[in-house]
């Protein structure tokens, strides 16, 4: 009682124990749960000494400009910030650089290196359309890793920024499949924040992309229950034809949506047409009328 007695007397008391305790709290914290201070790795800062925001050099690689700066904050947070730059830049070293070093480098370092140390993932990305393609060099146009991982800050995959953000990824080469699935059911929700809502990648994946005619792609017929089913438990054939990706303006995509969506429109023309004849002709009728007019006798 005196105890409580002596903390209701003196108010300024206990504001100096509750400051003295916040702050030892924070100390702790500080000693126990902060983080090691991120550095780069020795050799990344020998590269990042040119290589650094302020850098306004640029270098034209393969007929393309770039800058020789990278955003070493960026990079020094990321997943890969303690990697050594050379662990995709091989061969480099601090000082000018030689033909030698240059030769080929944005290949090295936009697919070839990743293998060395993400073997899963580039055996999947070398059976897929996109890795058949890039790396064949048959169609320049596909996507190498460093195209869907910014590699100099690499954003952590199982987030739902990347979630995200791997929506504008895809649609940037496949626009015409991304307006259909924003039209779909899923793309609505999943713009008015469903997050659990079916995204490009959790139907095709993000490494072992197929098209729809290979028997192992989780879109091909003999698959697609199964894939749905992930995400629904119920999911039969008849719930898993259901278009995904339809335009419902084009024939060729699906005759009967066409179909629809042609009666649709023309119901909402015929109805607005003959709203629009009435209501001109009403006004007509009201103004024959004097039915606006100042004054009516
Ligand atoms: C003394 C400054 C300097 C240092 C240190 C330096 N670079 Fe460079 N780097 C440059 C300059 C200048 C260019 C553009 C001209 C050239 O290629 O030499 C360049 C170009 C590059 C390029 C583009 C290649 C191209 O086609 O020109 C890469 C990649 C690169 N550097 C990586 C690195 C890496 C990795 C390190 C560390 C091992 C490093 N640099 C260290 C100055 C430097
Ligand atoms: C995970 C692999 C990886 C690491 C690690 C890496 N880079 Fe790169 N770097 C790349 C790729 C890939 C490109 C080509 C960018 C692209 O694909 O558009 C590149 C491009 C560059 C370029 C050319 C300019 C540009 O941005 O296109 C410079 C300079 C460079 N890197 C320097 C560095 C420095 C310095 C470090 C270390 C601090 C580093 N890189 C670490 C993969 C990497
Ligand atoms: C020298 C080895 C090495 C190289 C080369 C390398 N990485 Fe990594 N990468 C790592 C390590 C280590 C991590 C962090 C640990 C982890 O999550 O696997 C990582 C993390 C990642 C992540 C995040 C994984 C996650 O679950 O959060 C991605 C994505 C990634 N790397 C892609 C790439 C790409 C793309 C390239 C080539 C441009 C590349 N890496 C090159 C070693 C490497
Ligand atoms: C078409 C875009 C695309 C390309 C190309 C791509 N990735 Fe990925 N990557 C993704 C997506 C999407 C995820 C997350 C979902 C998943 O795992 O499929 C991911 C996840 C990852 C992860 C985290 C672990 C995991 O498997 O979820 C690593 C590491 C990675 N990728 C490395 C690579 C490497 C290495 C390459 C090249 C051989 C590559 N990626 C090519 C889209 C891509
Ligand atoms: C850098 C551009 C690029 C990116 C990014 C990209 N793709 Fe592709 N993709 C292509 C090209 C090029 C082809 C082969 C040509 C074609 O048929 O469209 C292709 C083919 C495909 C195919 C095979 C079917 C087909 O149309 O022939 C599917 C499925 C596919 N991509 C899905 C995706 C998904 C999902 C993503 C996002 C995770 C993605 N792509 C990201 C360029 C890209
Ligand atoms: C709910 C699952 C689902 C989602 C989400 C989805 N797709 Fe598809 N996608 C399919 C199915 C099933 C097919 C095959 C039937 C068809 O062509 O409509 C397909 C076909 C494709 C094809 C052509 C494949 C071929 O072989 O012709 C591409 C390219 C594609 N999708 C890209 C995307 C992109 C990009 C996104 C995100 C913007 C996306 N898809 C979202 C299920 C999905
Ligand atoms: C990653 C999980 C996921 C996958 C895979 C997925 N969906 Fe969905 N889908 C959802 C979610 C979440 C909803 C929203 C449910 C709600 O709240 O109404 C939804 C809603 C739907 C709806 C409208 C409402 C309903 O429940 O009937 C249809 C139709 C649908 N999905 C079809 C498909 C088809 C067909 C496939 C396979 C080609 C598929 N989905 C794959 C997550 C998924």
């Amino acid at each position: 009682m005196t105890w409580a007695h002596g903390i209701v007397r003196h108010p300024a008391t206990i504001v100096a124990r509750g400051v003295a305790l916040v702050a030892w709290a924070f100390f702790a914290a500080s000693l126990t749960c902060a983080p090691p201070a991120a550095a780069l790795p020795e050799g990344a800062q020998e590269c990042a000494a040119c290589h650094n925001s302020e850098n306004t050099g640029t270098v034209v690689v393969e007929g393309e400009r770039r800058s020789l700066a990278v955003d070493v904050a960026a990079y020094e947070v990321s997943p890969h910030g303690q990697l050594d730059c050379t662990a995709c830049h091989h061969g480099f070293e601090a000082g000018p650089h030689t033909a030698a070093q240059t030769e080929g480098w944005l290949r090295t370092a936009r697919v070839d290196a990743c293998a060395n140390c993400h073997a899963d993932q580039s055996t999947m990305y070398e059976g897929s359309f996109h890795g058949t393609l890039a790396l064949g060099e048959e169609d320049g146009a596909a996507p190498f890793c460093a195209d869907c991982h910014v590699p100099h800050d690499i954003m952590p995959p199982d987030t739902l920024a990347f979630r995200r953000s791997s929506l504008d990824l895809c649609a940037g080469c496949h626009g015409g499949r991304s307006d259909s699935y924003l039209d779909s059911y899923h793309g609505k929700a999943f713009l008015l924040g469903k997050d659990d809502a079916a995204t490009c990648i959790d139907c095709h994946g993000g490494h072992r992309i197929l098209p729809a005619s290979d028997p192992e792609s989780p879109i091909a017929d003999g698959n697609r229950v199964e894939m749905c089913a992930e995400c629904h438990p119920e999911a039969n054939a008849n719930f898993a034809g259901f278009l995904v990706h339809v335009d419902p303006k084009d024939p060729t995509d699906s005759f009967w949506v066409f179909i629809f969506w042609l009666a649709y429109v023309l119901l909402i023309a015929a109805v607005f047409t003959f709203g629009g004849i009435h209501t001109v002709m009403y006004i007509y009728r009201g103004i024959k009328d004097g039915l606006y007019g100042r004054k009516r006798h």
